[in-house]
């Protein structure tokens, strides 16, 4: 993996409390240390919204312009061999603005793929706890980076799914609803079929890293949003009954799910909260390197507050996976003394939004 890899330089300007600050990065560990309130996870967030175009904490993205601003600016360079690129975003009354390199009409996939960047923070278990939504929207993450055809046909199907439901919520005619099912056909069954053949691709890496940390047998399998007996064709056309009386399309890859099994049972039911937060860690984690190694690249890891809710041999055996080449790391942490960082690590401290390098 190339020396100069992952985030190069960050600025951010008007971001919560952060006034304006520059970090330029290690390619392998940045350790941001600060006391509670100082603006830790905002630097966090400035890296993840730049790379995903939203912030990873719940709120409208107005919540983030500083008190008395009329709007934040994110800028960052990204090192992606054999060049490097320059990636903007801001957030103001007028909306969002992207830009990337020298290009017109930049858009926000832009940034995404240049900046390949996933969080763990304290509420990471929220990805076992919660609904099915944030497990699609997190291998869909992967699918995009993996597999190129995704977000053409995403694109394609959000399009005729908006449509469709358009069409049921104005109770027009069956045949004008259905007009739009070769278009959600065709583009669905691409979309089942990359994120299914990712899945399985990342499995077994997703198990050998949650064996290392949790000890527990895990099982991660994709379930088409529809039943498993017959076609997506199939299933649209036998819910006609079903579309009409909610107004919306019932079936499809927009009801998919991520199951997730530990021991055999579902591992919301089955595991501790702590034990739901090594595994969805290990999700994360895995996620991370797999798409790393497939894309022949380093992936942005942030990890806010790792000690938070873990026993300090799991925050050292944490440590220890997370320094693998394939991530560039930054970390929050209140205590420095309280991780096992390299001496190579880059630390940074901030105090009342204001940052500076310690080492
Ligand atoms: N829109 C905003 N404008 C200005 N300040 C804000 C805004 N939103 C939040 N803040 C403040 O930013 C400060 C830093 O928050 P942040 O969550 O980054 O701190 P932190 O260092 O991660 O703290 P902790 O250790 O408690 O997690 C907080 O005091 C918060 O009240
Ligand atoms: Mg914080």
């Amino acid at each position: 993996m190339s020396p100069e890899a992952g985030l190069l330089l960050l600025r951010a300007q008007h971001l919560r409390c952060l006034d304006a600050i520059e970090l330029i990065a290690d390619p392998a560990q940045n350790i941001i240390v600060g006391k509670n309130g100082a603006g830790k996870t905002s630097i966090l967030e400035a890296i993840y919204y730049l790379g995903r175009g939203k912030s990873f904490r719940p709120g409208l993205a107005s919540m983030l312009i500083q008190y008395d601003q009329e709007e934040f600016n994110i800028f960052g360079e990204v090192a992606k061999p054999p060049g490097r690129h320059r990636l903007g975003i801001s957030h103001g009354r007028e909306g969002r603005q992207v830009h990337f390199d020298a290009q017109a009409q930049a858009t926000l996939a832009d940034l995404v793929a240049a900046l390949p960047v996933q969080i763990i923070d304290p509420e990471v278990h929220q990805l076992i706890q919660g609904g099915p939504k944030g497990r699609r929207e997190f291998i869909d993450w992967g699918v995009f980076h993996v597999k190129h055809d995704f977000l053409g046909a995403w694109r394609r199907y959000r399009r005729a799914l908006k449509q469709r439901n358009a069409a049921l919520k104005q109770g027009m005619a069956k045949q004008s609803v259905m007009a739009w099912d070769p278009e959600l056909i065709e583009s669905g069954l691409v979309i089942d079929a990359a994120r299914k053949e990712y899945v399985s691709a990342y499995m077994p890496l997703m198990s050998s890293i949650s064996s290392e940390l949790l000890l527990n047998e895990v099982i991660c399998c994709y379930q088409s949003g529809w039943a498993n007996a017959g076609s997506f064709a199939e299933a649209l056309s036998a819910s006609w009954d079903r579309d009409c009386n909610n107004g919306a399309t019932q079936v499809g890859p927009h009801r998919g799910e991520l199951l997730i099994q530990s021991d055999g049972q579902p591992a919301r039911n089955r595991l501790s909260r702590g034990q739901q937060k090594l595994l969805s860690i290990a999700l994360v984690l895995a996620q991370s390197i797999f798409v790393a190694r497939s894309q022949q690249r380093k992936v942005t890891l942030l990890v806010d507050e790792p000690a938070a809710e873990l026993d300090s041999a799991h925050v050292h055996k944490l440590i220890e996976i997370l320094s693998c080449e394939e991530l560039q790391l930054f970390i929050s942490t209140l205590d420095l003394d309280a991780l096992p960082v390299n001496d190579t690590a880059r630390v940074f401290h901030v105090e009342r939004g204001a940052l500076s390098t310690l080492i």
